[in-house]
């Protein structure tokens, strides 16, 4: 696990023989970079939020609000961020939030495998989200040592749920983190204006595509009609969970259950 303040030096050694880094280290030009090399659709559906995006604004300034008062005279030259999770020692309370399209947001198409790579690289785990466009499995076996987590939308059915649940311990993931937040998706107007939903053209669904469950459900193999088979998906897509169905997930494996989209204190509590 590096020292993240190390890649500086790394950074700086390297321009002493004349290499410039490929990719900025600054998120503002990062992120002009990549509108650049993305096509509008999917640029649209990784930078728009709800509505009139006043709390996705809002979220990001509250966030610059926070700073750091350094303590002076205390020999930090080697730090330790690691905490223990779930019986695990991890290098750093930080994770990789799961972003469902990913996979496209590379242009070879397997951008949930770069991903995965860079949390072999870094120690900073992957939660790899169900939409994805390389199974579940491939994801997996690109993450090396670094541990990831497998973030499940809860399908209605609940035999493909248990599958994919299943799957993913197969697999090695160490936690299931089910999104509460999304059995509905968002009012996204850069999205609605364009008429443009990346999943319903088939994009970023192979853990489905993958799934015996799911082609089982199928009057043919998604790759001989991809349509119907979306048709399948949308229809399957987004379990209501209530609390009352924690005891079910609960039953399927023995992974910690991860609650992603808490907002409320009492919900956290419970
Ligand atoms: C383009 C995009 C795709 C996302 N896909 C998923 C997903 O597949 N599963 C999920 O649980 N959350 C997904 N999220 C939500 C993120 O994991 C995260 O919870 C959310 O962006 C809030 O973190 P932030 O304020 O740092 O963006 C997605 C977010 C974005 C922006």
């Amino acid at each position: 696990m590096p020292h993240f303040g190390d890649y500086q030096n790394a950074i700086y050694n390297a321009g002493l023989s004349g290499v410039i880094p490929k990719l900025p280290v600054d998120y503002a030009t990062l992120e002009q970079r990549a509108s650049a090399a993305m096509p509008p659709s999917v640029l649209g559906y990784v930078q728009g939020g709800c509505g009139d995006e006043f709390t996705q604004n809002n979220n990001a300034d509250a966030f610059r609000h926070w700073g750091m008062t350094p303590r002076m005279m205390v020999d930090c030259s080697r730090r330790d961020l690691s905490i223990d999770l779930f019986g695990m020692r991890l290098p750093s309370p930080i994770f990789m939030a799961p972003v469902g399209v990913i996979g496209i947001c590379t242009q070879d198409g397997h951008g949930d495998l770069a991903a995965a790579r860079a949390s072999a690289e870094t120690g900073v785990p992957l939660m790899a989200s169900t939409l994805s466009n390389d199974p579940l499995e491939s994801v997996a076996g690109a993450l090396g040592d670094t541990p990831g987590f497998f973030q499940l939308y809860t399908p209605k059915d609940k035999a493909l749920a248990e599958s994919l649940v299943r799957r993913a311990e197969a697999a090695g993931y160490k936690g299931i983190v089910v999104t509460l937040d999304t059995w509905v998706t968002g009012w996204r107007p850069r999205d609605l204006n364009v008429a443009n939903f990346p999943q319903l053209r088939g994009a970023v669904l192979m853990n489905y595509f993958s799934d015996p469950v799911f082609r089982a459900m199928l009057a043919r193999p998604p790759e001989e009609d991809g349509a119907a088979a979306v048709r399948q998906w949308a229809g399957v897509f987004g379990k209501v969970l209530t609390w009352d169905d924690m005891a079910w997930l609960r039953s399927l494996t023995t992974l910690p259950l991860i609650l992603k989209g808490i907002c409320h204190p009492d919900d956290a509590r419970r």
